[in-house]
């Protein structure tokens, strides 16, 4: 078969996954008014993407505590109480029913890059504002903001934010881990701990935005210990067997930022867990092993350097890291952005990397998977960075070759068969059998 590679199975810890092709997690701000509740239009889109052949869908990043959720970027799902559980099992639902497995991206807080609707200062390692350079920006995406400048809705980068206290930052943690019990009793397949492109974790890492003094700044282990723990508090929460990654900036590509060498380390870390255990409260003196990471899922740069992870052509410099991180962490790791059925086809058979994400290409075609099964030609993506300047705008994603895109809610086609037998509820999971009471 052509494209064999391609769709030879995939297994990311306990969960099967019928092809090497994931999307790419995309905010798609169809979530309206920053209500954070799943919609017709948010089951639609995610459906259509199952139903054109993609193995493992991968959520937009959903905010997983209420603290979080007051800084989106502009507009998010959520995912921290039970309220918000509904939404989330009829996602779950729905893209099972057209044959993909579906990860949720979980996302502990955005720091300063988040912004207050009315313009509050965000929680962060430091109170060090952003700098966005032109320079940094993908050429196509720079002339499209400059253009633009007077309409960004996400145009916050001098915005100071405030340092966390130690207390607020294990608080932060334990509301992501209950958010993370959430996401494993609404169905989801895996969870993916967002920490990549400056957000909350790459900020704590960053010696350029983070000048703490305490146990959370300074050397290389203060600066890591907020992604560790972040990672342990969700191990813990999931259990050694649910399928746990990570998506991470291979590099933060600034003077005084992380290296790639920094983030060989951290990788290190994450993939080996905790093989001595960590002790649980209220487990007595038993100690809990933690598994390492079941997979990788690997981007680059910050909002400081946005042309590392929107390259206008196909990311073969940051191919060349994720190989380099793949090597240190031994578990199945992703890279994005090389959107060509060739070139896929080449960096998995040289096995440089387990599976590819496809983000952009599938706003302009959701049927890329099924297509390049069938011989039929693809509507590429031209990288323009319309949807990105769309999302900047606080608007919904659309896509300039692919009118469709956006519109789903109104496909037809895309309805499910009612199942026959009425659907029971949730069930609490085994292994807490404590939430029972
Ligand atoms: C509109 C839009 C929203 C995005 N939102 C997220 C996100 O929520 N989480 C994330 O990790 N990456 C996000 N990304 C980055 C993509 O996952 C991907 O890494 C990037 O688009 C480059 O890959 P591509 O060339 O296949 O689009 C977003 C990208 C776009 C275009």
């Amino acid at each position: 078969m052509a494209y064999e590679k391609i769709f030879k199975p995939l297994k990311i810890g306990t969960c099967e996954i019928k092809n090497r092709i994931a999307l790419a997690p995309m905010n798609t701000l169809y979530t309206i008014a920053n209500n954070g509740l799943v919609n017709d239009q948010v089951l639609n889109y995610y459906a259509k993407r199952a139903r054109g052949g993609i193995g493992l869908i991968i959520t937009e990043c959903v905010l997983a505590t209420a603290l979080a959720s007051k800084f989106p970027y502009t507009t998010n799902l959520h995912l921290y109480h039970t309220g918000h559980l509904a939404g989330h099992e009829e996602l779950v639902n729905v893209v099972h029913h057209f044959g993909a497995k579906i990860f949720i991206q979980l996302s502990i807080g955005f720091g300063r890059q988040g912004h207050a609707l009315d313009g509050t200062p965000p929680p962060a390692p430091s109170p060090i504002p952003l700098e966005i350079k032109p320079e940094n920006l993908p050429p196509s995406l720079a002339k499209l903001v400059l253009e633009n400048m007077g309409l960004l809705a996400t145009r916050r980068e001098e915005q100071i934010p405030y340092e966390m206290t130690v207390e607020e930052i294990k608080n932060q943690i334990k509301e992501f881990q209950y958010s993370c019990l959430l996401a494993v009793i609404a169905g989801y397949d895996g969870i993916e701990i967002h920490a990549p492109h400056g957000y909350l974790e790459h900020q704590f890492f960053s010696p350029r935005s983070n000048k703490r003094t305490d146990l959370y700044g300074g050397s290389f282990e203060n600066r890591a210990r907020f992604t560790i723990e972040v990672f342990e508090a969700a191990r813990l929460a999931v259990g050694p067997n649910f399928p746990l990654g990570i998506r991470l900036s291979a590099n933060e590509h600034m003077e005084d930022g992380f290296t790639h060498e920094d983030m060989k380390r951290l990788v290190a870390i994450l993939a080996a867990g905790n093989p001595m255990g960590s002790r649980r409260p209220g487990v007595g003196n038993n100690p809990i092993p933690i598994p390492g990471i079941d997979y990788l899922n690997i981007s680059d740069g910050s909002y400081e350097a946005v042309k590392y992870f929107f390259p206008d052509e196909e990311a073969f410099h940051m191919l060349g890291e994720a190989t380099s991180l793949k090597e240190v962490v031994k578990v199945p790791t992703i890279c994005p952005s090389i959107h060509d059925p060739n070139n896929v086809e080449k960096v998995l058979k040289e096995d440089k990397i387990d599976m590819i994400s496809l983000g952009r290409q599938t706003f302009a075609d959701p049927d890329w998977v099924n297509k390049v099964k069938e011989g039929k030609k693809i509507k590429k993506c031209i990288r323009c960075n319309r949807c990105l300047l769309r999302t900047l705008q606080g608007l919904p994603v659309r896509c300039f070759i692919n009118p469709e895109t956006g519109f789903e809610k109104y496909d037809e086609s895309l309805r499910m068969k009612i199942p026959k037998k009425s659907l029971i509820g949730l069930k609490i999971p085994d292994q807490f059998a404590s939430l029972r009471g």
